[in-house]
């Protein structure tokens, strides 16, 4: 016998989606650098005129960056299926990479299986090109990459520097750690590729990188100011923010003065932050030589029986991905996507969607919380309440380590 959890109980579980494995965030670093190739950015264009100015001093690289490459306009590379790909794919091990902080280290914490790393995101109208580490750090040149927001973004951050260090020599690349930021550099490039922990973009109670729980929140829904210091100077910024508001369907937060907190609806906090963000966007951001993108949220998987009807788990142990393209969980909040979708469009500035939900949708084995067979176990002993919580395993090491 199978119910669908009260809403009560729901409320309980909204807890977290998930860093997504290092897998999704492959198919976003891609079309973060195709996009930096297109000719709408003009980045790579402009970057290689630059370099023709500076021929002198840049040592010549083996790439091949030829229009061809270049993703045929008008295709949206967010619609598409997964495609099995054990020929090229994965495009890095977790055990070759140093950076991976232990969250989503997945073999280590005791996942069994690694085909979760054999899928390509092939997009239906187009192909895309095979990631180039090389390529990335060529467009990087002299540039800073910014990753904000959540521990969503610590997956993206980690997964980019993953795929690019590879090819990087040792001692010519550093991670180096000014909380709430995160700085990997690529010396010979003279590049960096940085994560803010800002997990609502403006400010609250949550900014300490280590010391925050999202059981108690309180969002300054219009200061922004402490952190987009921090984010002025950066060539590339990638915005995301979407868990820690989900927590509840009312939130705390200050607005304006006097400052007084009062609670507020999720729907109508995130829209007035989000309209913060976009202020400063609007008016501190040059389009003529900074790029932003904003990431859409990233989904949870907590009920299996939103993809298998009748069943009552969440994503623990799921090794495919959903292949019904028209599937969505009831962890993406359309509502958000439609506030996102409005404070977007009224932007002067030109901010790129990386509307990476759907595809993330389809990879209910992509969670890292689906890897943490052993944790899993020892929590299976407690309560029922706390293990069910897992496919957010932030839950579960929030203090400390999220
Ligand atoms: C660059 O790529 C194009 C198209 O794939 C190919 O025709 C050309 O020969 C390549 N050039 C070099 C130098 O590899
Ligand atoms: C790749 O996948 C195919 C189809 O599942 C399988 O037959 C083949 O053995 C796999 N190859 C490797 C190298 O794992
Ligand atoms: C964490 O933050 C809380 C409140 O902000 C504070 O009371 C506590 O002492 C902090 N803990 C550590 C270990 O810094
Ligand atoms: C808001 O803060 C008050 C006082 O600390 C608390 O009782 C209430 O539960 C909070 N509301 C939410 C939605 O967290
Ligand atoms: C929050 O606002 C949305 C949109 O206005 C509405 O659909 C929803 O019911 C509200 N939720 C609460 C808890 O008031
Ligand atoms: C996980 O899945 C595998 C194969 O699909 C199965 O053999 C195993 O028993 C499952 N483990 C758990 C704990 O459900
Ligand atoms: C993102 O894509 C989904 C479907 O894949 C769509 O429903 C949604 O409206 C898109 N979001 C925005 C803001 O365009």
């Amino acid at each position: 016998m199978t119910t669908q959890p009260s809403p009560e109980y729901r409320r309980i579980q909204f807890l977290f989606p998930v860093a997504l494995a290092s897998l999704l965030i492959l198919g976003t670093a891609r079309i973060i650098l195709d996009n930096l190739k297109n000719n709408q950015s003009n980045f790579l264009r402009e970057y290689l005129q630059s370099r023709e100015s500076e021929k002198h001093r840049v040592v010549r690289l083996p790439i091949n960056i030829s229009d061809s490459e270049v993703i045929e306009e008008g295709c949206n590379v967010f619609e598409g299926k997964w495609k099995w790909d054990n020929k090229s794919y994965p495009l890095y091990t977790e055990e070759s990479c140093p950076y991976l902080v232990k969250q989503v280290t997945c073999h280590r914490n005791g996942r069994p299986d690694s085909v979760y790393q054999n899928w390509r995101w092939q997009p239906r109208a187009c192909k895309l090109p095979r990631f180039n580490a090389l390529k990335l750090l060529e467009a990087l040149r002299g540039k800073r990459l910014m990753f904000v927001g959540d521990s969503i973004q610590r997956g993206m951050f980690e997964s980019m520097v993953c795929l690019v260090q590879s090819v990087i020599p040792d001692g010519k690349k550093s991670l180096k750690r000014i909380p709430p930021r995160k700085i990997f550099t690529a010396e010979e490039y003279d590049a960096s590729i940085e994560y803010y922990w800002a997990p609502f973009l403006v400010e609250s109670i949550s900014d300490h990188a280590t010391n925050h729980t999202v059981m108690k929140r309180l969002v300054k829904l219009d200061s922004v100011a402490k952190h987009s210091k921090e984010w002025e100077g950066a060539d590339i910024l990638v915005f995301e923010s979407y868990v820690w508001w989900r927590h509840d369907p009312l939130i705390n937060a200050t607005y304006g003065y006097p400052y007084n907190v009062q609670e507020y609806n999720v729907t109508t906090a995130y829209r007035l932050a989000l309209e913060t963000w976009a202020n400063w966007i609007d008016n501190r951001i040059n389009p003529n030589n900074q790029k932003v993108f904003f990431m859409s949220m990233s989904p949870t998987h907590l009920w299996s029986w939103e993809w298998k009807p009748g069943s009552d788990e969440n994503c623990f142990n799921e090794s495919r991905p959903i292949q019904d393209s028209s599937y969505w969980g009831t962890g993406s909040s359309l509502d958000i996507m439609e506030t996102v979708r409005d404070v977007l469009g009224k932007l002067k500035t030109d901010v790129t969607l990386l509307n990476i939900t759907q595809l993330s949708e389809f990879r209910k084995d992509g969670h890292t919380s689906s890897l943490w067979g052993t944790q899993r176990q020892a929590l299976d002993k407690r309560t029922k309440i706390r293990s069910q919580n897992l496919c957010g395993l932030h839950s579960l090491v929030f203090t400390g380590s999220a």
